[in-house]
């Protein structure tokens, strides 16, 4: 049997990482860039045939967790077009935007407010290289804290970045974007292309993707394409509440695509401008609201922690300065191959959203309390999770590329059994002596529960690698003991492992290791 080796692995950086991450995907079907014969489409990717079994296992897991688990969550699937007013009343068309700015000399347009938080970051790596040569010069001795509170060099770049930050802070909040145009000419940013300080003006750019409905070409037949699935869920809050005869608190959960024109479509599926959401409006009393918001925020956690990934990859991150429709939020952030980042969001959203789409649509949109006979609009908690960035914080965290103790490359994703695209690969170890044969009986038995792929092409340790690279948990093989004792060998994708058993028995052994029940049953609330 061949083994990890147990040395430690050459360092790579993560930018390599992220690349091999991404080929990786490409190479197994997994993702692909959009239309990709044109040359793709900036910022839109097409799932493939692996990529698209993990997606919807992902979102499966997600929506049991949801509907299945609670009692008082139910779902629903609205449609992506809405009454162009759904966007008025939610403030989408007046604030959903960004500040841009245009270089003269190289004509690319950027995010303002993206140029100040890297030119800030820049100084913020220079003070963490000033503690590294001190670590190094100081050795075991080095105080880290007191070097970062009273070294000179440190404390003013520090100064800098945080006098930056202070001024940036209160343009935006000001909405003073000659003030933010100002920010970037006064610390001397530089377009990454030309290399020049020839800025435009800043100016605000709607996300928003609009197009025209029926054959009106004017103004009044714009409609918009849904940049959060969110306000579905809250026009049709009465609809659910009245037909499903919900009590107060209780959710409406939806999946679904959502549109955004981002600026700056970096990172592969993490920022895109086709994605997929997975919201849920949690609908609670006024007053409640804080001791829900802290019930979903511990509840989203134990759904990730359930994905077996390790605890310090995740953090909450509380938002300073809250949107102006939120009384509290905050990001769980994951640690992507370029670092933390907003993974999901939780929102507490008071009322704004029901109550602005009250007075557009002139209809009430309250909730009739029967125990204090009395009418009010509820206040919301919202849990919103990408399904692209879970996609990727999976692969992320479950693609290895390790030596073995025979100096061969096997590269394997580790993904958690239950998300697998395939759950398991049947190989007869040749071609002959009715070994694909006794394969195809195995394999209709399973494939009525399973995934499976049947392969009979190269040799078994070239199968085993294909199965680890696209993450399958097991592997089954049929040998000639196989047509004598109706056993065959299972092996396991991250030890390697290789085990007996009877045909009997696989089905009970097979369900036992990939049921997304077992995940499902630690989420407990
Ligand atoms: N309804 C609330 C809402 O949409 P958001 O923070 O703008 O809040 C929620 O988005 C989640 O949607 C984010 O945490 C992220 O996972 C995902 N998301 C947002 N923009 C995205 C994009 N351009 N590409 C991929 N995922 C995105």
């Amino acid at each position: 049997m061949t083994t990890a080796n147990t040395e430690k692995p050459a360092q790579i950086s993560r930018e390599e990482l992220f690349k091999n991450i991404i080929s990786h995907s490409k190479e197994y079907g997994f993702v692909f860039p959009s239309s990709e014969i044109y040359d793709g489409l900036s910022a839109v990717y097409d799932y493939g045939q692996l990529g698209v079994e993990l997606k919807k296992n992902i979102r499966e897991y997600w929506w049991k967790a949801m509907t299945q688990l609670h009692e008082n969550i139910v779902g629903i699937d609205a449609a992506i077009f809405m009454h162009p007013t759904t966007w008025k009343a939610s403030g989408h068309v007046d604030a959903f935007s960004d500040p841009l700015i245009d270089n003269k000399d190289s004509k690319k347009r950027y995010r303002a407010d993206v140029l100040i938080e890297e030119h800030v970051a820049k100084i913020e790596g220079k003070i963490d290289k000033e503690v590294e040569k001190a670590a190094k010069r100081f050795g075991a001795t080095f105080d880290e804290k007191m070097y970062r509170t009273t070294n000179p060099r440190v404390l003013e770049y520090q100064k800098k970045a945080e006098e930056i930050n202070a001024r940036f802070k209160s343009a935006l909040e000001k909405n003073d974007l000659a003030e933010v145009q100002q920010i970037i000419v006064d610390c001397e940013i530089v377009c990454p292309v030309s290399g020049s300080r020839n800025w435009t003006d800043v100016r605000q750019f709607n996300l928003m993707f609009s197009t025209q409905m029926g054959s009106v070409s004017e103004e009044a037949g714009t409609i918009y394409l849904r940049p959060e699935t969110a306000q579905g869920i809250f026009v049709n809050f009465l609809n659910v509440q009245k037909t499903g005869r919900m009590k107060i608190p209780f959710g409406i959960a939806q999946t679904g695509k959502a549109f955004r024109n981002e600026i700056v479509a970096r990172q592969f599926i993490f920022r895109m401008r086709e994605f997929e959401q997975m919201e849920m409006q949690y609908f609670v009393k006024p007053g409640e609201e804080m001791k829900w918001y802290e019930f979903w925020k511990q509840a989203r956690m134990k759904w990730h922690n359930s994905l077996g990934i390790a605890q310090d990859k995740y953090r909450f991150h509380d938002h300073i300065k809250l949107a102006h429709y939120a009384n509290a939020a905050c990001d769980i952030e994951f640690e992507f191959p370029f670092g933390f980042k907003e993974l999901e969001g939780i929102h507490s959203r008071t009322d704004f959203d029901l109550k602005n789409h009250e007075q557009f649509s002139g209809k009430k949109l309250q909730y009739f309390d029967p125990e204090t006979n009395s009418s009010y609009v509820p206040y919301v908690i919202e849990t919103s999770i990408g399904l692209d960035r879970m996609f990727l914080a999976l692969l992320s965290n479950s693609y290895k590329s390790e030596t073995l103790e025979d100096g061969t490359i096997r590269d394997v994703l580790n993904l958690p059994a239950f998300l697998a695209p395939v759950k398991v690969a049947v190989l007869p170890l040749v071609k002959k002596d009715g070994l694909p044969e006794k394969a195809r009986e195995i394999m209709d038995v399973l494939k009525f529960d399973h995934l499976c792929q049947y392969d009979e092409k190269d040799s078994i340790g070239k199968r085993y690698r294909r199965q680890d690279a696209i993450g399958t948990p097991f592997c089954i093989t049929i040998d000639h003991q196989s047509l004598e004792d109706s056993t065959v060998t299972i092996r396991h994708r991250d030890d390697m492992r290789q085990e007996r058993v009877s045909i009997e028995k696989l089905p009970a052994i097979v369900e036992d290791k990939v049921s997304m029940k077992k995940a499902l049953k630690t989420l407990t609330y």
